[in-house]
């Protein structure tokens, strides 16, 4: 089984991925880091992890078609079967995720569909409800959308400030998605 992690920015979720790699605790090869942006703190995690680096930059393509032809290009050389959004900060395409369908996880930190888009956590500690969580689910054409694989709760606590339920949220992340992946290679779900 061989994965590609998409990835912008900081990269704690594709180290944990590594990390349950490593302890044989999910079984498959990460092929490749597919990243969009070159300062991001992932590319070193990748770097360090001796994982291949695929960067893509959409302002070196002219239309998000030849983007996303150059991310295939890679994904079929490397004979990807699973690919694993973590923190990927672009939208992928209508007809990317159909050729893909099934086989594009994501990972959200609240519990879908409460709180989609870039500031969940933020959304909901200011919403005032007393529990949120992340959700794993499949993507689909809608944007925090698709099958959910696993989703777990958090309590808002009263002592929690919004970067202690950060913490408490990525930590959490760090233990679902390489469950939700081990589901997906034990063929399980999708
Ligand atoms: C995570 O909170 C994830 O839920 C969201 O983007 C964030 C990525 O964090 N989709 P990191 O780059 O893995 O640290």
């Amino acid at each position: 089984m061989n994965l590609a992690v998409f990835a912008s920015g900081r990269g704690s979720n594709f180290s944990a991925i590594v990390k349950a790699i490593k302890q044989n605790k999910i079984k498959a090869r990460l092929r490749i880091l597919v990243c969009d942006q070159p300062q991001a703190l992932v590319i070193k995690r990748a770097q360090i992890a001796g994982v291949r680096v695929v960067l893509v930059k959409r302002e070196d393509f002219s239309s998000r078609l030849d983007f996303e032809a150059a991310i295939i290009q890679r994904l079929e050389n490397y004979k990807i079967d699973l690919i694993v959004l973590a923190g990927f900060m672009r939208l992928l395409s209508p007809d990317f995720v159909k050729r893909y369908r099934g086989r594009i996880m994501n990972i959200h930190p609240s519990l879908l569909p409460a709180f989609k888009g870039a500031w969940a956590i933020r959304d909901a500690f200011d919403s005032g409800v007393d529990s949120t969580g992340v959700t794993v689910h499949f993507i689909d054409e809608e944007v925090d959308h698709g099958p959910i694989i696993l989703q777990r709760k958090i309590k808002i606590r009263s002592k929690d400030t919004l970067a202690s339920l950060e913490r408490r949220i990525h930590s959490l992340e760090h233990k679902l998605y390489p469950q939700a992946i081990k589901l997906f290679i034990s063929g399980k779900i999708g």
